[in-house]
């Protein structure tokens, strides 16, 4: 059965699947709220219960030295019942607007030994269009995705 998730003060609500994390219900609902790693290690989706109850996913933590006192990992937490969120920040998105893209990787170089610059290829006739600052999410064929949202940097012209 779905739970409710209502943001404070205000008439958004959506609905998470069982055992599913508070982060992505709002994601896949168009509630834009701040993340990165989606893995509990950057601390950015830090953000308070106004009302309710969340349990931490199996095997992970709620807490991370970026919460202030009484916030969670919104990554990490799996509502519990109806849950009223308070977070940092938050706006609408239009969901419609997020696109999948099949492309292959072209090249692959290591800049450095934990950095790598993947050049992927698009289908003939589909582009990407981004704005600066924005981040593509990585999904592997298996339906895994990177544990980070990489940058996107506009193709350098070949000489
Ligand atoms: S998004 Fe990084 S800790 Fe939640």
């Amino acid at each position: 059965m779905n739970t409710i998730l209502r943001i404070a003060d205000t008439d958004v609500a959506f609905e998470a699947a069982p055992g599913q994390d508070v982060l992505s219900a709002a994601l896949q609902a168009g509630i834009d709220l701040p993340y990165s790693c989606r893995k509990g290690v950057c601390g950015n989706c830090a953000g308070s219960i106004a009302a309710g109850q969340v349990h931490p996913l199996p095997g992970t933590t709620l807490e991370h030295p970026a919460c202030a006192p009484g916030e969670v990992l919104f990554c990490r937490a799996a509502p519990s019942g109806e849950v009223t969120l308070a977070p940092r920040h938050w706006q609408r998105v239009d969901a419609s607007a997020r696109r999948r893209l099949t492309a292959k990787v072209f090249r692959n170089t290591r800049a450095a030994p934990d950095v790598s610059i993947l050049q992927l290829r698009l289908p003939a006739g589909k582009r990407a269009k981004f704005r600066a600052g924005q981040y593509l999410q990585i999904v592997l064929p298996d339906g895994s995705s990177a544990p980070t949202p990489w940058p996107i940097r506009r193709r350098r012209a070949m000489a």
